[in-house]
């Protein structure tokens, strides 16, 4: 009996699941917010950047950030009407800041020259310098300051914001959120930093990844916090205010932070977010069910505009690391497996970014077989390794050593003053209805006629897939006749082969939406037809 119950809440969870997924699918058609990616090149199997660009078009994003004005991509992006946040290399800082003719001709050749057909809205300085390049510290708001006068002299000011990615770890306090504080041994840099960005209008960008602030302290962190799913969250003790994800307390911690400081204005751009595919067998938490589970919730985050407890209705863009695997990035095998796409431009896992309007430009990918997948062999780094590796985890920010003298709780959002003016931020992106799967709708092509299947994943555990399969036939109402003895498809008499006959006769019945292939991340859609001897797959 038991057994029959847990089957049954288990398909009940199923179902809940799948509906969750639609009801996704349907609030994403209806988003606004402004979600880009990260376009990293540490691959030595990347596609060219004119196909990057035209993957980038027949998803719905529309910014998208680069890491530096690379020629070939600058000219990819020219006329796509995406918009672009170009990185300033780290090396190119020190030059930057001895004067503004220096910063006036680097702009020329690397920025001026490519609009306004690829269209640049941000340069972002460096990456992470005060926390991985401490010796350019205090060259950096001078090259920032170099290059926002040069941009007055080439009359792009208004169109062009400067701002420099930060890893989180520029805080030294974190927890609870409201009593957020830069490090001390860069206090000097981030004043003048804040002073900067108040002026010219430019957002403070912090890389947050909530997935090392977990993967960092797994027995203090709940999974559920850091993928904003329900979890009893926390309650700020200063503030008493309540938060039920990671990514609320992280920015809360930097809006006290600047608070501290007496900066109330400064937008944050999320510069970097993400969660890995694949690690190795001890980064449990990097899976593509988890990977996509903190996207999707992302992107609802983002575009739902809700802003954060101690900010309500501030909205915050977010780019999501990475668009691709890049197998050569250095650092833990998770480093590898952070891309929305494989190599070869098909899905890693379905976001529902599809702009079913456009042509589709891949097929129907084969997601990774393996939750862990088997080491790549890592090439030499080319000598100017950019971006540099996320090696320093974020700060977890629960929960936290209790702080030795509560700092006093900021006032109250309302007391704040109005917004300032701040940058126009990327135009919001429109998402058509209806959602289809991130991995595009195959082309029609001879011999098939733009049909796809769904059947069991490589690689899943059984359990899920024997769940899976039990709720396909039984709540989820799919013919399973063929699969039972005597059926044209019992052999082989395996669950993972059942499951694919059960998987594909619920997906066909309801209509080949992607939602209904998910089964708990145990199905995948397939271009190829999975009929065999004798079994066919309708
Ligand atoms: C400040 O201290 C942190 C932590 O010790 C260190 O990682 C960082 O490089 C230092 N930054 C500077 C600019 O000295
Ligand atoms: C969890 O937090 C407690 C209290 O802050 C600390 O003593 C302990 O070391 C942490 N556990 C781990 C695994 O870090
Ligand atoms: C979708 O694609 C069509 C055709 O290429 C294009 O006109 C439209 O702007 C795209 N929409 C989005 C949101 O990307």
């Amino acid at each position: 009996m038991a057994g029959i119950q847990q089957l049954q809440i288990s398909s009940c969870l199923r179902i809940a699941q799948l509906i969750l997924l639609a009801v996704l699918a349907v609030r994403l058609a209806e988003a606004t917010g402004n979600i880009g990616v990260n376009y990293g090149t540490l691959g030595n199997n990347l596609p060219v950047p004119t196909q990057v660009a035209q993957l980038v078009l027949s998803t719905t994003i529309r910014n998208v950030k680069i890491y530096n004005p690379d020629q070939a991509i600058m000219q990819a992006f020219a006329n796509t009407n995406i918009k672009l946040v170009v990185g300033v290399p780290t090396e190119s800082i020190a030059l930057l800041a001895t004067s503004t003719a220096a910063a006036q001709s680097w702009l020329q050749t690397n920025i001026a020259a490519y609009m306004p057909a690829t269209q640049v809205t941000l340069l972002a300085v460096g990456n992470e310098i005060f926390t991985n390049s401490p010796n350019l510290a205090s060259q950096l708001v001078p090259a920032m300051t170099n290059l926002h006068t040069a941009l007055v002299t080439l009359k792009l000011d208004t169109q062009v914001k400067i701002g420099t990615p930060h890893n989180l770890q520029i805080l030294e306090k974190s927890y609870p959120p409201s009593s957020g504080a830069f490090r001390s041994n860069i206090t000097t840099e981030v004043k003048s930093l804040l002073e900067f960005l108040a002026t010219t209008g430019g957002p403070i960008m912090v890389n947050f990844y909530p997935y090392f602030a977990y993967s960092d302290d797994p027995k203090n962190v709940s999974l559920g916090f850091a993928l904003f799913q329900a979890d009893a969250g926390v309650t700020d003790v200063n503030t008493g205010l309540h938060y039920n994800n990671m990514l609320d307390a992280q920015l809360d911690a930097v809006y006290s932070a600047m608070e501290r400081m007496g900066y109330h204005n400064i937008p944050i751009l999320i510069s970097e977010t993400g969660w890995p595919s694949g690690g190795d067998p001890l980064e449990l938490a990097a899976t593509p069910a988890n990977a996509q589970t903190y996207n999707l919730n992302l992107i609802k985050y983002v575009t739902a505009n809700k802003g954060t407890p101690l900010r309500p209705g501030t909205m915050v863009d977010a780019y999501i690391f990475a668009l691709f695997n890049e197998n050569m990035k250095p650092g833990s095998l998770s480093e590898r497996y952070f891309g929305l796409f494989n190599p070869d431009k098909t899905a890693v896992y379905n976001l529902g970014l599809v702009n079913n309007t456009s042509p589709p430009a891949t097929v129907v990918p084969a997601p990774p077989a393996n939750i862990y997948p088997p080491p790549i062999t890592v090439p030499a780094p080319p000598a100017n390794v950019y971006p540099p590796p996320i090696t320093v985890p974020a700060p977890a920010v629960y929960p936290p050593p209790a702080p030795a003298v509560p700092a006093p709780p900021p006032p109250a959002p309302a007391a704040y003053p109005p917004p300032v003016a701040v940058p126009a931020p990327p135009a919001p992106i429109v998402l058509p209805p209806p959602i289809p799967v991130m991995a595009p709708v195959p082309p029609v092509q001879s011999g098939n006629s733009g049909k796809t299947w769904c059947v069991a994943k490589a690689g899943s555990s059984e359990a899920d897939v024997t769940n899976a399969l039990t709720f396909a036939c039984g709540e989820g109402g799919a013919d399973c006749g063929m699969i039972q003895a005597g059926g044209a498809c019992y052999n082989p008499n395996s669950v993972v082969s059942h499951a694919s006959v059960a998987f594909n006769a619920y997906y066909q019945k309801f209509g080949r939406n992607y939602w209904n292939c998910y089964f708990g991340g145990t199905a995948v859609i397939t271009i190829t037809d999975p009929s065999f001897s004798g079994c066919s797959f309708h």
